[in-house]
């Protein structure tokens, strides 16, 4: 492949790629066989600057200041190429992002503090299409959640109920949705096609859960929680999620979906007030907030009161000897 050196074929056709990980610069102890995951490595008159992996540094006990992500500008730029590193670090400079450029044969490489990593890629997208190249629009995936994806989608569910929906205040300490939500996947009434996340770009943004509940005698599903990570909420991925569990639902002959929640919110999903159609809430002071979505197999004629899976009613008892109350998913007030 000839490496190109026309700048606005190369900003038009860049496509910056965030690789995983944390990256840092370090002054190489003199003397010191270089040894460990080198990323990119400067001699100079002073010493020799290497650039290598956070935990790597760690690792070998060598000490740094900047911590950065690193973003790959892949296109075949020619170390001849002029000006693609100063459209690149003004357009970046404008947004108030510093940034480090390494130039390899193949690509060029910046580094930009860990903290405005997903604001540089938004800044270089739109550096591609302010010069007519188009970023392809990442592909929003829905699948079933896989034990390896716990960690994200409790890191995610922190972050959404970080601020709590039935407040709208900060809540003090970890959410307790992130407990109740580890609890109902190692409880008996987890369903493994109803733990649903949302991946976009192979980043977990996304997650919805429905587990084993009962009116009465007859099994339904209780959903919840829902959390959509806070950057990207508002963008369809709750409503993607809600119409994705109820489809699976329906498909797996189950016959409602019960929930604590806003009645705006879920009303657009189909849910009603669950007495409408029979069931009577956990706790009657939910009143309209517990809603029913009948699915395709409804059966008609129930009666009962609605039971949740194990870990929704029986809440760890907290410190102060208070039973904690059960945590459910609410919407947005
Ligand atoms: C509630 C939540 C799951 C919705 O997902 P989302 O991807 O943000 O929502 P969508 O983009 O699919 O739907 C947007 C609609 O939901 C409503 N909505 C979403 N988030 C809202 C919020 N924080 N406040 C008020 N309304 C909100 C809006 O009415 C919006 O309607 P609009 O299209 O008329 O503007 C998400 O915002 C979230 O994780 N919030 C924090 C956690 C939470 O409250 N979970 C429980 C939900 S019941």
């Amino acid at each position: 492949m000839t490496a190109e050196k026309d700048l606005h074929t190369l900003l038009a056709s860049m496509r910056p790629e965030l690789r995983d990980g944390e990256f840092v610069y370090v002054v190489w102890p003199a003397g010191r066989p270089l040894t460990g995951a080198i990323e990119a490595a400067v001699r100079e008159a002073e010493g020799l600057t290497v650039v290598l992996p956070r935990d790597e540094a760690d690792s070998l006990g060598l000490s740094y200041d900047f911590v950065g992500a690193w973003i790959t500008l892949q296109a075949h730029s020619s170390l001849e190429a002029v000006g693609l590193t100063a459209a690149v670090s003004g357009a970046l400079t404008e947004a108030r992002i510093s940034c480090n450029v390494l130039a390899g044969f193949h690509h060029d490489h910046l580094l930009v503090p860990v903290v405005d990593a997903d604001r540089a890629l938004e800044v270089l997208h739109e550096l591609v299409g302010a010069s007519g190249g188009h970023t392809p629009a990442p592909e929003l995936v829905l699948r079933n959640e896989q034990p390896a994806d716990r960690p994200a989608i409790l890191a995610l569910t922190a972050a959404a109920f970080a601020v709590s929906p039935v407040t709208g205040l900060p809540v003090e300490g970890q959410p307790e949705e992130v407990e109740l939500l580890a609890r109902l996947f190692e409880c008996g009434d987890y369903l493994p096609g109803l733990s649903l996340v949302a991946e976009l770009d192979g980043e977990i943004v996304g997650h919805v859960i429905s587990t084993r509940g009962w009116a009465g005698e007859l099994a339904l599903l209780g959903l919840g929680p829902l959390g959509v990570v806070p950057r990207l909420q508002r963008h369809g991925i709750g409503s993607a999620l809600m119409k994705e569990m109820i489809g699976r639902a329906n498909a797996a002959r189950e016959r409602g979906i019960g929930l604590l929640g806003s009645p705006e919110y879920y009303a657009r999903f189909g849910f009603v007030a669950s007495t409408s159609l029979g069931v009577e809430a956990p706790d009657p002071a939910w009143g309209p907030h517990f809603q029913l979505l009948p699915l395709a197999v409804w059966p008609g004629g129930v009666s009962g009161t609605f039971r949740y899976a194990g870990p929704f009613g029986t809440p760890p008892v907290v410190a102060d000897g208070a039973a904690r109350r059960d945590s459910i998913d609410r919407a947005p007030q």
